[in-house]
């Protein structure tokens, strides 16, 4: 074939999907599948959003807002922002990946930690930039001083995730405001807070202050966690009106789909369901963490709706598979940048209860 692909493919590090492949949502519930392996919130949608989704679907011969003003106003509303400080998104990995091409040239540097959220390692192949990874530091936390030991005047983005994904761990609001003051102006700071709402140190919007003293600072959150709807892909971004412009000037003016848009106003209005799908996964969180620990098994300190687990020296394949035969899907560690490890994420009481006994048979 004469074709020709773009050079940047080589670099793409390529998704692995944590679903079994070609499996639909359904077919993974009806198949009784436990799906521990994205992240995801197991509890369906507020029944006011699926209402609100149901009743959107007879508009869908149009088009939807490309301004999505009523989505924008409502999570200004909730944060106490300016609409106009919003940016919505195909998913928070939308934002990240347009605000790579608005920010970056070829050449420029993307600094983050390593393990850290499998879509970083595209900011860098698919802009042209030269990423630099820095190790975790102790207890598998992000090691703020030697990441921004790493900013030069070539730096254009530092993507910090808090809690980070795959370990779970969290830095205070206070130890990322001291970030921020530390690093220079041309710096863009990505504050990924995909599981912040999973977190007790601090208040959830603590960091959502720092907005107005760091004119540099983005905030990242998601409908897809604490939200559940991780299939209509929505996110948002907190930051400068200028960083907004950017994003939306390299991206297709109709990203976020009108029911997505319609659902995701109507979630951020259930502020008691956040609060009650936030204490179900700190409940499981305290009990998975507890037997995995009776199983003398090493966990990093979570904050998040996942547990990070060394796997003791045991073969990481070997369990990832024996658990999808007892049809329990989990990450494997390995192409999470750490291996000898497993990511779980928690699922229902039920879910997290056959991963845990499947797990101690495995192991024993
Ligand atoms: C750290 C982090 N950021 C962002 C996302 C993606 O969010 P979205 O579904 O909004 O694209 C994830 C999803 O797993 C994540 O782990």
């Amino acid at each position: 074939m004469s074709v020709t692909f773009s050079q940047k493919l080589a670099r793409i590090p390529g998704y692995q999907a944590g679903v079994p492949t070609g499996k639909a949502p359904e077919a993974i519930a009806a198949g009784g599948i436990a799906q521990l392996a994205s992240n995801e919130s197991p509890f369906s949608p507020h029944p006011k959003v699926i209402e609100t989704i149901q009743a959107s679907a007879a508009a869908m011969n149009r088009y939807p807002d490309p301004a999505a003003t009523l989505l924008r106003d409502r999570i200004a509303e909730r944060y106490e922002v300016e609409p106009g400080q919003v940016t919505v998104g195909n998913g928070s990995c939308e934002i990240l990946l347009a605000a790579s091409e608005a920010l970056c040239e070829p050449g420029a540097e993307i600094v983050y930690a390593w393990p850290s959220f499998s879509m970083y390692p595209y900011l860098a192949a698919l802009s042209g930039a030269r990423e630099i990874r820095v190790p975790l530091a102790e207890r598998e936390a992000l090691d703020l001083d030697a990441m921004a030991a790493e900013v030069t005047a070539a730096t254009q983005i530092v993507v910090v995730c808090n809690p980070n994904n795959p370990t779970g761990t969290h830095l205070s609001a206070a130890e990322v405001a001291a970030f921020c003051e530390g690093l220079p102006d041309h710096v863009t700071i990505a504050l990924d807070e995909a599981y912040i709402e999973f977190q007790t140190n601090d208040d959830p919007d603590a960091t959502i202050d720092l907005i107005r003293d760091f004119p540099n600072l983005v905030i990242l959150r998601t409908f897809s966690k604490v939200y559940g709807l991780a299939g209509l892909r929505v996110g948002f971004a907190i930051g400068s009106a200028k960083f907004r412009a950017a994003v939306d000037a390299v991206r297709q003016p109709f990203s976020v789909n009108a029911i997505a848009q319609a659902a995701a106003a109507e979630a951020i209005l259930h502020s008691d369901d956040v609060a009650r799908r936030v204490e179900g996964t700190i409940a499981e969180r305290l009990r998975v963490e507890e037997a995995l620990h009776e199983m003398g098994l090493k966990t990093a300190e979570t904050q998040a709706n996942f547990s990070w687990v060394d796997l003791n020296g045991a073969e990481e394949g070997d369990v990832v598979s024996g658990l999808a035969e007892q049809a329990i899907a989990v990450r494997a560690g390995a192409p999470l940048g750490d291996s000898g490890h497993i990511r779980v994420t928690y699922g229902t009481p039920e879910e997290n209860g056959r991963f845990l006994a499947a797990l101690e048979q495995l192991l024993d």
